[in-house]
């Protein structure tokens, strides 16, 4: 199956957008700031989307990240991960960001095991950013896990190698309500 770019003026695949991120708002926001590449079955369907939304001129986040249900476990999202993490590398960033609620337990295993790790927690995010509480497995989403990836060799040295002092947990950026940082908020399972 291919990946290719999202063509411009091409209609975004809504139904897997908002499989990721019920907030057709936020989704709205940070869609034509991004790089948007889809997966597109034997008969032409998309059926996966991957969506990378520059953050500064080194770090890239992963904005985005859906199959389709019917398509779900048979590797196509890590297919797609994999093809965004060598998208951002190639176009020369340093780091590869992806955010996922508390309550993803299967995105947070599936991204751990493409290597991504755990540097921070937004807490109360989803609570502030949505206006429909989100369960999932469960339990509330709450807190953001923001996850993220060093693609450069000086980025790959500096990465933490165990766990952060109370200085540094202080150090990590709260968003601002409605802010840009939005990433992989997931629909809510009951
Ligand atoms: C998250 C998502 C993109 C994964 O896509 P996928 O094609 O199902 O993923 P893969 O088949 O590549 O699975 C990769 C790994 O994820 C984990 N995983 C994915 N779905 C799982 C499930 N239902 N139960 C347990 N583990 C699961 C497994 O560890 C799996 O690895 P394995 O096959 O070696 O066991 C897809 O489930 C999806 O679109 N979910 C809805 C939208 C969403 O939550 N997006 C992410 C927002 S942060």
């Amino acid at each position: 199956m291919d990946i290719r770019m999202l063509k411009v003026g091409e209609q975004p695949p809504w139904h897997l957008l908002l499989l990721a991120d019920p907030s057709k708002d936020l989704v709205s926001r940070y869609l034509d700031k991004g790089l948007c590449y889809v997966i597109e079955s034997e008969h032409g369907v998309t059926i996966g989307v991957i969506l990378l939304v520059p953050v500064s001129n080194h770090t890239i986040e992963i904005m985005n990240l859906a199959v389709d249900e019917f398509h779900q476990g048979k590797g196509l999202g890590t297919t797609l991960l994999k093809h965004g993490i060598q998208t951002a590398a190639k176009k020369g960033y340093k780091t590869v960001e992806i955010g996922t609620g508390n309550s993803s337990i299967n995105q947070l295993v599936l991204y751990q095991k493409v290597g991504f790790r755990i540097t921070g927690i937004y807490h109360d995010f989803f609570i502030r950013n949505y206006e429909e509480p989100i369960f999932e497995n469960g339990i509330q989403c709450r807190d953001m896990i923001r996850l993220s990836m060093p693609l450069s060799e000086e980025q790959k040295a500096q990465a933490p190698r165990s766990a952060p002092t109370s200085a540094a947990r202080q150090k990590t950026p709260r968003p601002v309500a409605g802010g840009s940082s939005t990433s992989c908020a997931r629909r809510a399972d009951r």
